[in-house]
């Protein structure tokens, strides 16, 4: 089997179809993908097309310890109605360059989720607040006279930022294609595209290097840091930076951006075992692996992808594999959703009485405070107004705003009195109260994603023969899409890998027996 391929490797010429002839006969390789959020449900997806693709059959096993598939990118429904919007905890947008993510959505007809009513609300759109006022305040499709107070206040900064934003995405997608996709080293990869020396430094220093003026870089970029990734420019590095800068096409999808990945795990006929936890891994002397569930069940798997990030896994890997991936700080982020029919309150922002606080109130830090690592003085990263509508719940029904906070700490009944300007108890901060001033309220804490400091080293994809690791990817850039491609390498290197003829596991086309005897050794 192995010289077959190995030949047909060295001759070039199609003979992947015959080998995996007499292959397939035998044998479908058996793949345990541990976590079924986007890198675990976009690695089956993608093995089981490349894998097609060659002739060779796939029998792939999803572990997720959820009772849902999506992981970070997840939804509750609003006043907990089925009936109502699906609102996005995590993964809220993704962006035109997301090639994976547009693909998907089109390959699995999804429609994209619509903002009419916030658009009848007519709202100043977003406003830029340091804890004492606001800096900017924009309205959507702003007029001409908008247009030129901005270049007044930020001259070419703006273009400049596009440019080298569009600069690095450029760069990143590169990825996606040969000569550069598969990667087989993350570092490697980043080194030859140009991006090292983005990854390598703040983003406060790149801008500065690239001569984009302060109060720019403080003002609206900043804040766009903040309210993606929980950072202020001295703590983030350059390309996860210029990520932040790049919303155009901005979309989700109705209903939830998590259906893409269920529709992902469908397409490859995985068998998706939900609720169930993965404890153990341990290498076979054949070099297979067996994988023992929290309940205790085992089963056997020749390749084995963890995809989410190991140091929450609470796996033990026996014996430990080549690389382990270092434990690395991740944001533990607060993101609140909460209902109620008042609006902001103008005098929490400095406001005249009247005037309209903007439907996002995203946060910078004021000058003095600019070396800060953390929230700073505004208390919270942002404020939106993420969909509004009638709650079913309250009588007589009302019409209500339905708002997402991010911050570094619970929201409390002080802050939720203060930023409404109406009294809010304990009770309703905790659990909200359908005729009160919070209505409904959901209260989630989780590691959404590393915090991004510069580096130049990202871990291996391989960690081991047979066993992959999708997550080292969320230090270079964390986001769906990225996760994605992460599980999409991933895919394609253990397909080429089999095509390849790597190890075959003694006694790999004997009957089931064996693998009992092997385990009871
Ligand atoms: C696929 O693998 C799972 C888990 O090891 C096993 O239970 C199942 O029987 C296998 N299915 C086939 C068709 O071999
Ligand atoms: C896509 O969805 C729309 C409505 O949701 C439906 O009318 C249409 O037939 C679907 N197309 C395909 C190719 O499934
Ligand atoms: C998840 O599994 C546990 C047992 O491991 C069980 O007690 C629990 O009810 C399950 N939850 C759901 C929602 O199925
Ligand atoms: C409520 O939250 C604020 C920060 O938003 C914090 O300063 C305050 O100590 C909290 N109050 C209580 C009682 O926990």
């Amino acid at each position: 089997m192995m010289r077959i391929s190995r030949v047909a490797w060295l001759l070039q010429v199609p003979l992947i179809a015959a080998f995996s002839t007499s292959y397939k006969a035998h044998y479908a390789k058996r793949v345990a993908i541990i976590g079924a959020g986007a890198g675990g449900s976009s690695t089956a997806y993608h093995l089981a097309r490349y894998a097609a693709e060659a002739g060779i059959s796939t029998n792939i096993t999803v572990f997720e310890r959820n009772t849902y598939v999506g992981g970070r990118t997840t939804t509750v429904q609003a006043w907990n109605d089925p009936l109502s919007p699906a609102m996005e905890l995590g993964g809220a947008i993704f962006v035109e360059v997301n090639h994976i993510m547009m693909d998907a959505m089109q390959t699995f007809n999804l429609s994209a989720a619509g903002h009419d009513v916030l658009a009848r609300l007519e709202m100043p759109d977003l406003g830029i607040w340091n804890g004492q006022e606001f800096v900017l305040v924009t309205k959507a499709g702003g007029t001409w006279w908008d247009t030129a107070k901005l270049l007044w206040r930020y001259g070419a900064a703006p273009l400049w930022t596009n440019r080298l934003m569009k600069s690095a995405v450029g760069k990143f997608l590169t990825m996606y294609d040969e000569p550069v996709f598969p990667w087989k080293s993350l570092s490697d990869a980043i080194e030859r595209i140009g991006l090292l020396d983005v990854t390598g430094v703040t983003g406060e220093q790149y801008l500065k290097a690239n001569g984009i003026g302060r109060r720019f870089a403080d003002e609206v970029i900043q804040a766009s840091t903040r309210v993606n990734y929980a950072s202020n420019l001295a703590y983030i590095h350059g390309l996860e930076t210029m990520v932040c800068m790049a919303t155009s096409g901005a979309t989700a999808v109705e209903g939830g951006n998590w259906q893409i990945f269920a529709h992902m795990l469908k397409s490859s006929r995985a068998n998706v075992q939900l609720n169930t936890t993965i404890n153990r891994i341990s290498k076979r002397k054949d070099g297979s692996y067996q994988v023992t569930t929290s309940a205790g069940d085992t089963s056997v798997f020749d390749d084995v992808v963890l995809a989410g990030p190991l140091q929450y896994a609470n796996l033990a890997m026996d014996p430990a594999p080549k690389h382990v991936p270092d434990e690395i700080p991740y944001t533990k982020l607060y993101t609140t959703l909460f209902s109620s029919p008042h609006r902001l309150s103008p005098e929490a922002f400095n406001l005249g009485s009247g005037a309209a606080v903007p439907q996002y109130v995203l946060t910078t830090l004021p000058l003095w405070e600019d070396s800060v690592d953390g929230v700073g003085s505004p208390g919270f990263y942002s404020i939106s107004i993420s969909d509004a509508g009638t709650n079913p719940h309250t009588s007589p029904r009302r019409f209500e705003y339905i708002y997402k906070i991010f911050s570094p700490s619970r929201v409390n009944a002080t802050f939720l009195s203060h930023i409404l300007g109406q009294k809010v108890s304990d009770e309703e901060a905790a659990h909200g109260d359908v005729d009160g001033t919070v209505s409904w309220i959901h209260h989630k804490i989780w590691y959404s994603y590393p915090r991004e400091y510069p580096r130049v080293t990202f871990e291996e994809l391989r960690l081991d023969d047979g066993l992959w690791y999708t997550s080292g990817i969320e230090s270079f850039i964390s986001t769906m899409e990225t996760s994605a491609l992460s599980g999409k390498n991933v895919a394609r290197l253990m397909r080429d890998e089999w095509v390849s003829g790597r190890y075959k596991p003694e006694g790999w086309n004997q009957d089931p027996a064996y693998e009992v005897k092997q385990v009871q050794m």
